[in-house]
């Protein structure tokens, strides 16, 4: 019985992640025994192009230094500390953790003919960055602010402004087809590294742009579509680089070889409302994270292999002990919950949380709003609001049926607890619940 229900779970969500193999339920990341990057990393940049305002470099030099645990923590906006603390994760055969430094490194620029190039061009500059005599052979039109070094705790990532044009040929081609990539390239004659790339989309009907809107939508939050999907993209292809740097990190068990972040979807794609985000009405952006210095962002979904699912931080796990309340009113929720509108990521499996509620002995009846619900549906996960008395216990289990639930609950007397529980398997859209609560002194009507 329990497992035709879990099949049947299975294939209702099997189109939200459409690159998993069928077998989801035991879906996850393996360690290969290959490199993980435990050492503090530097990410060199060599910027193509001249479709650059500093204004858009600063968004993401800004994106790479917040790659570090951070002393702000705010209980309900990720941070991009929050999200590096789940790629700290993956682990190496020794046990030592993905580094928690990450900085820029040297950086290049490149501005000379920009509107046919093909891929053998960029690897020759790619070639050339490690080589001061090379670099002064390109007249100018390209300047580094150092010289890059070879140095296995750096990422060599390129960025390609919109203004770059791949127009020609099947190698080319294939750099417009995809929004981010990486090639190996041999240097000094000896030597191979592997440079990341990313490009900035060209235009908003260019399949690489992630803001096709939604209801959450307001506006970029760095003030500029292009720079700002390029920012998931890099930060993505960072994620992949630090935790299977020679391709035998850590990637999926189902011979996919999907990593750290191509395990997710993109969260932008996913639903006709778009992807959960908080916004600042004021500033007109819309955010799913802050960094360092006051920057917001959009950052993609990575997997979090503790709750076996796509994430944007770590969850919070409850306790095994019921927490007392005793204010008159109050908010409780499970999951994390934005602007009591939608969720931001799923919550954590095989969890039993709980709340009692006492009160003192005048108040009545306690009545309960469900503001927001996001639970599987079918699957063990259940919020359960129970009357407590020392003799009897009653309890009503709010559920999803069809999309709809009871939003409004009375227990008579003082005393109430709320349990929530969820199962092996959460779905990724099972975003989580709150509730308010308020104590009534007269009878009950
Ligand atoms: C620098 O780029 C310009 C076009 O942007 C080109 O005309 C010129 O030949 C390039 N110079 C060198 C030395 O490659
Ligand atoms: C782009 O460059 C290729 C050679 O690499 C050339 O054959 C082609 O005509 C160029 N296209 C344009 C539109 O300039
Ligand atoms: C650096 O570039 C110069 C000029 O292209 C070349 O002569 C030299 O051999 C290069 N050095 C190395 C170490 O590859
Ligand atoms: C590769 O060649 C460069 C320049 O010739 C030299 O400095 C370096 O030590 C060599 N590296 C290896 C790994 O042989
Ligand atoms: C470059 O990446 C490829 C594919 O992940 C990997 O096989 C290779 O070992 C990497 N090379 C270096 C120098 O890390
Ligand atoms: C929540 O929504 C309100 C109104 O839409 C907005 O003013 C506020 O900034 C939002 N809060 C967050 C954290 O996004």
């Amino acid at each position: 019985m329990v497992h035709i229900l879990s099949t049947a779970l299975l294939l209702y969500f099997l189109p939200q992640f459409p690159c998993l193999s069928p077998d989801e339920t035991t879906f996850g990341l393996s360690y290969n025994g290959g490199r993980i990057m435990t050492e503090p990393v530097s990410v060199s940049l060599i910027w193509f192009g001249t479709g650059w305002q500093e204004s858009g470099r600063d968004a993401i030099r800004n994106a790479i230094t917040s790659l570090t645990p951070s002393p702000y923590k705010d209980p309900e906006v990720p941070t991009l500390g929050d999200w590096w603390d789940v790629i700290k994760q993956y682990k190496d055969g020794s046990n030592s953790p993905v580094t928690d430094r990450v900085d820029v490194g040297a950086e290049c620029f490149f501005t000379g003919p920009e509107l046919n190039m093909t891929l053998d061009q960029v690897v020759e500059i790619g070639q050339t960055v490690f080589n001061q005599t090379a670099i002064e052979g390109f007249g100018g039109n390209l300047s580094c602010n150092r010289v890059f070094e070879a140095d296995e705790n750096s990422i060599y990532h390129i960025v390609l402004s919109h203004t770059v044009m791949f127009l020609v040929g099947q190698k080319q081609r294939e750099m417009m087809d995809m929004c981010s990539g990486k090639f190996q390239l041999e240097i000094f004659g000896n030597m191979t590294v592997n440079m990341t790339w990313a490009r900035e989309p060209q235009n908003a009907a260019d399949h690489c742009s992630n803001f096709i809107g939604g209801s959450y939508y307001v506006g970029p939050p760095n003030g500029d579509e292009k720079i700002d999907s390029l920012v998931g993209y890099m930060l993505a292809k960072i994620a992949e680089e630090v935790t299977d740097r020679d391709g035998s990190g850590w990637s999926s068990n189902d011979g996919t070889g999907l990593t750290v972040s191509s395990s997710c979807p993109s969260p932008f794609q996913k639903i006709a409302s778009g992807p959960p985000l908080y916004t600042d009405e004021d500033r007109k952006i819309s955010f799913n994270a802050v960094g360092l210095n006051g920057f917001r962002y959009i950052i993609p979904y990575i997997w979090n292999q503790k709750i076996r699912n796509c994430a944007l931080k770590s969850s919070e796990i409850c306790s095994s002990n019921a927490i007392l309340v005793e204010h008159p009113r109050g908010l409780l929720k499970g999951g994390i919950v934005v602007n009591h509108t939608d969720g931001l990521q799923p919550y954590a499996p095989n969890q039993k949380c709980q709340w009692n509620i006492q009160l003192p002995n005048e108040a009545k009846f306690i009545s309960f709003t469900i503001n927001y619900l996001a639970v599987a549906q079918g699957s063990g996960d259940h919020l359960l609001i129970c009357q407590s008395h020392s003799s009897l216990e009653k309890c009503s289990v709010i559920q999803v049926k069809n999309g709809e639930f009871n939003r409004k609950f009375k227990v008579l007397g003082s005393r109430a607890s709320i349990e929530f529980t969820s199962g092996d398997h959460v779905p990724f859209e099972s975003r989580g619940w709150e509730l308010s609560y308020s104590a009534g002194n007269q009878n009950p009507s």
